[in-house]
């Protein structure tokens, strides 16, 4: 017998004996640590010649699983064994409080999100998603953005590389060059996610959520953009009349481009939503411009349609009267327990409030 298999037999027996998990740990170290059995065994191997390391090699590994195996069976059966005297020695005080149970709720914007992909799933549109840590190329190139955009400036944006060509995304619009280079018109879909920009007050903060809409065919006009945020707006507040109105704006990648602002007024101290002569911006919207289907392998002679950007942390600060952004990235489980949702309420194609 080989003094490896010598001392294999020896720390056998001596695991068979071992009484407790301790005991068990030092022969595990003995066999299997950085010094143990195995380890110096295997270090053995550098000065055989190639035949006879094959042969030692496939032997230390036959006593490797041997070994293993011993250690799990004698493992379990401790386990088992400490557990039923633990629970013998122990006494129930059936006098003591039972422990607070306290379920989970689910966040405003994670709410906001369910609530807005419900309603223009309904209309037709699915679900895409884009990476935070973007290229450059995606974040503005791509979607038409000139050189000296002020949008690139390093105030306002993050980047993540010093030559300025990783960056976290500063809107969600990436997300429609990106889906329109993995498939074929027409595209019909909306983007929601994280999004950052250097920026921090009451009304921002440097990260926030947007939901990126597109809307691609052969015959998509300006109406049908605006037919299809009237339709939003009101599923969303769940109102039957709504202000809104388009005021001309300016984006790289749309032509023309708008912002929406809805109509609301303030009542008893609370903000109502489609009346009044008081405006909101709540979201930025355009004829994609042809650069960018162009950029993203669509014919703009055949090819035209809409995009959209909403702001969902504003729309949620709206709908559910929360009135200072930054406390909804705190983490403060009281602000939670009072502005979040019960998950259990909520059904999967749930709309509107809940509380
Ligand atoms: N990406 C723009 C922003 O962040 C919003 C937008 C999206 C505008 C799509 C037009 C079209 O402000």
């Amino acid at each position: 017998m080989s003094d490896f298999e010598k001392l294999k037999e020896e720390l056998k027996d001596k695991l068979f004996k071992a009484q407790n998990s301790q005991e068990v740990d030092i022969i595990r170290t003995e066999i299997f640590g950085k010094n143990g059995l195995i380890n110096l065994e295997f270090k053995k191997l550098g000065s055989l010649s190639p035949e006879d390391k094959k042969k030692l090699a496939s032997e230390i590994n036959r006593a490797k699983q041997e070994l293993t195996k011993l250690f799990n069976d004698k493992a379990e059966k401790l386990v088992d064994v400490e557990i039923d005297e633990k629970v013998k020695k122990e006494k129930d005080d059936v006098t003591l409080p039972e422990k607070e149970f306290r379920l989970g709720k689910i966040h405003p914007v994670s709410q906001v999100i369910d609530e807005i992909s419900s309603i223009f799933s309904e209309i037709g549109f699915s679900v895409e998603e884009g990476p935070d840590v973007e290229s450059e190329y995606y974040n503005f190139t791509a979607l038409n953005t000139p050189e000296n955009h002020p949008a690139k400036d390093m105030h306002d944006t993050f980047y993540i590389d010093k030559n300025m060509k990783t960056l976290l995304r500063t809107h969600t619009s990436p997300v429609q060059v990106r889906t329109m280079l993995n498939g074929k018109p027409p595209f019909k879909i909306i983007a929601p996610g994280r999004t950052y920009r250097s920026d921090s007050d009451q009304t921002h903060t440097p990260m926030f959520h947007q939901l990126e809409g597109l809307h691609i065919d052969e015959n998509i006009n300006m109406g049908h953009l605006k037919g299809c945020l009237n339709y939003f707006i009101k599923e969303f507040f769940e109102i039957d009349k709504i202000k809104m109105r388009f005021r001309p704006s300016h984006f790289p990648f749309t032509e023309p481009s708008a912002e929406v602002d809805i109509g609301y007024k303030i009542q008893n101290n609370k903000i109502v939503i489609g009346e009044g002569d008081k405006w909101l911006e709540i979201l930025g919207c355009g004829m994609v411009h042809p650069n960018v289907l162009k950029n993203s392998k669509v014919d703009p002679n055949k090819y035209q349609g809409y995009a959209f950007g909403i702001g969902i942390d504003r729309l949620a600060m709206l709908k559910y009267g929360i009135n200072d952004l930054r406390s909804f990235f705190e983490c403060d489980y009281r602000w939670l327990n009072y502005y979040g949702f019960d998950p259990l309420d909520v059904p999967t194609n749930y709309r509107g409030l809940s509380k």
